[in-house]
């Protein structure tokens, strides 16, 4: 009888009395799947992903052969590595499981199998296979939230991480440089929540939101009635920012007469609200960030020369998505898992072209645009396969500057081709009938194209 608790146990025997025989012994502890040759046993297998199969080697055809048992081995050990097979062999066949072993069997037994022998080695499979699952899922995590909630195992992101553990025990000023959307607040939060001064307030502001007329009391805070419409005592970002981290984004935004006044509190510490005429002390450590090129600010006398040093002590700069290699295509597949299982739709994955077209795109809005294309995608995608329509990323992005005629039709024909070949698993014929040529031009095509079956 199937129950939900039970581990999955698949017994391949063609001998219907031993599998009767195994049932009985066996079945108060598993949900038992049964198969008495190949076809059986590999379907079985697909549906219900048993992690432990006990497998005769004898089957029919031939069952004085092992060939079908060692081919249905090696089709279950590739599909699920994972899984622990169980060898059931007749007197003197040692050396056959010897070498069902070597072909990544967990164990054997020797018939006639001993019940509490056998009852002992499925516990321990069962266990191991657990443990291993545990594993994996605990890796996954850790990856997950790999630091303070930021993805990436790409060298120049570990690059970064690196730096941001080493600038978080110091109280030094950091300027975080980077393209829109590469993460920066994250970054700055990473440094805070990595500091001594975790406990306290990690206060963001926007300076490029804030009207430069608001800017100055927004930051300092104001005395009642020190101008019209104030008409209470507010106490500004620096000052909530006491004993944490004060985020000063988009900081080439700041005018000249607020820098000086910025640049004072970071040389001495002190501050004093828009009216007021009292130094207030305040500890808290400044983070700026900007994706505008500072430099050219300087020169062209926009921006402080005095007040850059004081607040980029360290510089970080984080990667555009482009640069990060294998990470783009890890950080799309775990977005879409994320919002696939927010839409209810826990099944979703991108397609070969999918796929292809997420590494070639050039992500000029970095990882908040591919953040927002693949939310998007996981709503609007039909059924389980997300395309690069559903991700609106323009095919003419997928086709890189110089190209020839001859070339796009090829890389077009070459996708299509892959496509319809996954899609019908290799199937030739219901292949070409997809793309609607003869099966001769399908083939003529494979061969043109380098594709192998
Ligand atoms: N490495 C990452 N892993 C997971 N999510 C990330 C990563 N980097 C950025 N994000 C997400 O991408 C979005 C943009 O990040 P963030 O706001 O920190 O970037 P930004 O550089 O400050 O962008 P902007 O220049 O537009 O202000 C956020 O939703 C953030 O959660
Ligand atoms: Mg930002």
């Amino acid at each position: 009888m199937a129950s939900p608790d039970k581990a999955k146990l698949l017994i391949v025997d063609d001998d219907d009395e031993i599998r009767t025989q195994m049932r009985w012994s066996l079945s108060s502890d598993y949900e038992i799947l049964q198969a008495g040759n190949r076809e059986g046993a590999l379907q079985q297998f697909k549906e219900h992903q048993p992690s432990v199969v006990l497998l005769d080697l004898g089957l029919p055809p031939r069952p004085n052969l092992t060939d079908e048992g060692m081919n249905t081995l090696a089709e279950i050990v590739q599909s699920a590595p994972k899984t622990k097979v169980i060898i059931i062999s007749g007197q003197g066949e040692r050396e056959n499981a010897l070498e069902a072993i070597g072909r990544g069997a967990y164990d054997f037994l020797s018939k006639p199998v001993d019940t509490d022998e056998l009852q002992l080695l499925l516990k321990r499979c069962f266990y191991v296979a657990e443990l291993e699952r545990d594993y994996v899922k605990m890796q996954r995590q850790l990856n997950e939230d790999a630091f303070e909630g930021m993805l990436g195992n790409s060298e120049p992101m570990q690059k970064v991480f690196g730096l941001v553990r080493k600038v978080a025990t110091s109280d030094a000023p950091v300027m975080v440089l980077g393209e829109s959307g590469t993460g920066k607040e994250m970054i700055a939060s990473a440094i805070h929540k990595r500091s001594s001064r975790a406990d306290g307030p990690f206060v963001p502001i926007n300076c490029s939101a804030i009207p430069e007329s608001l800017l100055e009391s927004e930051l300092f805070g104001h005395e009642k009635g020190s101008f019209t419409g104030a008409d209470s005592t507010r106490i500004g970002k620096i000052e909530q920012a006491q004993g944490g981290t004060l985020f000063l984004d988009e900081i080439g935004e700041v005018p000249l007469s607020v820098q000086v006044k910025l640049l004072r509190f970071l040389q001495e510490g002190y501050i004093e609200r828009v009216g007021g005429r009292e130094a207030i002390k305040v500890d808290a450590r400044i983070v700026a960030a900007t994706n505008a090129d500072l430099k050219k600010g300087m020169a062209d006398g926009s921006f402080r020369e005095d007040f850059y040093f004081r607040l980029a002590v360290v510089e970080l700069n984080v990667p555009p998505l482009r640069e990060r290699g294998e990470d783009i295509e890890y950080l799309a597949t775990t977005f879409l898992k994320r919002f696939a299982a927010e839409a209810g739709n826990g099944n979703l994955s991108f397609s070969a072209a999918a796929l292809k077209s997420i590494r070639s795109y050039a992500w000029s809005g970095n990882v908040r645009e591919l953040q927002n294309r693949v939310r998007r995608a996981a709503i609007m995608c039909d059924g389980n396969r997300v395309s690069p329509e559903d991700l609106q990323i323009p095919s003419s992005n997928r086709i890189p500057a110089g190209t020839t005629l001859k070339e796009a039709r090829e890389a077009l024909e070459k996708e299509l081709v892959e496509a319809a070949l996954a899609k019908h698993k290799g199937k030739i014929t219901a292949a070409s009938a997809e793309l609607g040529i003869s099966r001769p031009t399908f083939y003529e095509l494979l061969d043109r194209l380098g594709i192998k079956r």
